[in-house]
């Protein structure tokens, strides 16, 4: 075997086991490269006489051509192993789940979560939302809703009174239930009306159901033709979307309200076996809210024709509901800011309440 012959023979097998491209490239350079042995071989072909300088070149050109072939060949094979890991390395299992975003890790506040709930269900049936102050004075809080001074309803709201405000000395509160947004609503201009006012109230009370800072949403309905019948089945309607039972019963109670007349508390029925509560099994009863038709006298106060215009309204308990509905004890848990607490009881962000769906997932 001639040198040139054993040292093809070498490129060839270097070539075929060059294993990245950049090994190739050095194998490359051993025999092209400037100091490669071809190249040298190359430069000694001038030393040779004209005809041995023939025979070699054409025996040195074949194995330059087939040694660029088997380089070419094997750059090929290097190169689609190496798009072939890449693709290996790069794949996405889309199927896995997504890592938990900051949008994803926060919760809802299961009042948040309940607000949005009844606020889907009464738009559904027509009505809109309505808001008032947290800070009222004792003619909307009060007066308007023919609580007139030394009324003893005023000891039973355990009101939070502020200093008295401007140059009159008038009596300012943190309001007691949402009723006054009824007030500001009729008073701000015609009817009909058909509105809900979830939002914060406050009254001096802290046990396991009570907080000085709670919830409710007041419902009003104003119409020419309005009567009980509306208030009942506007009721009954929600409690069956809220508590996503056709099962629940309801119970209207009389009962009296000084801006409602005639009143009515509304139980619905529960079990409490075993120590736990279930909402439309059963035959014990919870209250959930306080109703009626509203008191001719309040539509004075609030410049409406009670000859003309009637109506009834409602006001109810959110948090209370709240906690019926998702099985929470203690109220006074919903107002601690507990991280712990809002993970196990919040909502997915994304859970967004539809009556579609069911209002609660
Ligand atoms: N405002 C009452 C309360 O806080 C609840 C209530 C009862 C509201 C009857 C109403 C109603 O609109 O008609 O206890």
């Amino acid at each position: 075997m001639t040198e040139i012959a054993r040292l093809a023979a070498e490129t060839e097998s270097a070539v075929a086991t060059a294993q990245t491209l950049d090994a190739l490239e050095e194998a490359r350079l051993a025999v092209l490269g400037k100091k490669g042995w071809l190249s040298a071989a190359m430069k000694e072909l001038g030393a040779l006489s004209p005809e041995d300088r023939k025979t070699r070149a054409t025996q040195l050109n074949e194995v330059k051509d087939r040694v660029t072939a088997s380089l070419e060949a094997r750059k090929t094979v290097l190169a689609d192993a190496a798009i072939e890991a890449r693709l290996k390395a790069e794949t996405l299992d889309m199927t896995l789940p997504l890592a938990e975003s900051a949008e994803q890790a926060g919760r809802i506040h299961p009042v948040s979560q309940v607000i949005d709930e009844i606020t889907e269900i009464f738009a559904a049936m027509g009505f809109s939302i309505a808001e008032g102050p947290d800070i009222e004075d004792d003619f909307h809080n009060f007066t308007a809703l023919n609580i007139p001074p030394e009324h003893p309803a005023r000891q039973m709201q355990d009101t939070f009174y502020l200093p008295k405000r401007g140059a009159d000395g008038e009596q300012i509160v943190l309001r007691t239930h949402t009723s006054p947004v009824q007030v500001r609503t009729m008073r701000g201009g015609p009817p009909p009306y058909r509105i809900i006012v979830p939002g914060r109230t406050y009254r001096s009370d802290y046990d396991m159901t009570h907080t000085p800072m709670f919830h409710q949403v007041e419902g009003l309905v104003i119409d020419r033709a309005i009567h009980m019948g509306h208030l009942k089945g506007v009721l009954t309607e929600f409690c069956k979307a809220f508590f996503e039972t056709d099962k629940v019963k309801m119970r209207f109670r009389p009962s009296y309200f000084p801006f409602t007349e005639p009143s009515a508390e509304v139980d619905i029925n529960c079990s409490r076996d075993g120590g736990v509560l279930r909402v439309g099994e059963g035959n014990d009863w919870l209250e959930i809210l306080g109703s009626g038709m509203v008191n001719p006298k309040v539509l004075e106060y609030c410049g409406l024709d009670p000859n003309e215009w009637q109506g009834f309204a409602f006001g109810m308990g959110i948090d209370r509901i709240a906690m019926l509905k998702y099985g929470i004890p203690d109220l006074r848990s919903f107002f601690d800011a507990d991280l712990r607490w809002l993970k196990h009881y919040g909502f997915v962000p994304l859970d967004i309440p539809t009556l579609g769906q069911g209002v609660a997932r």
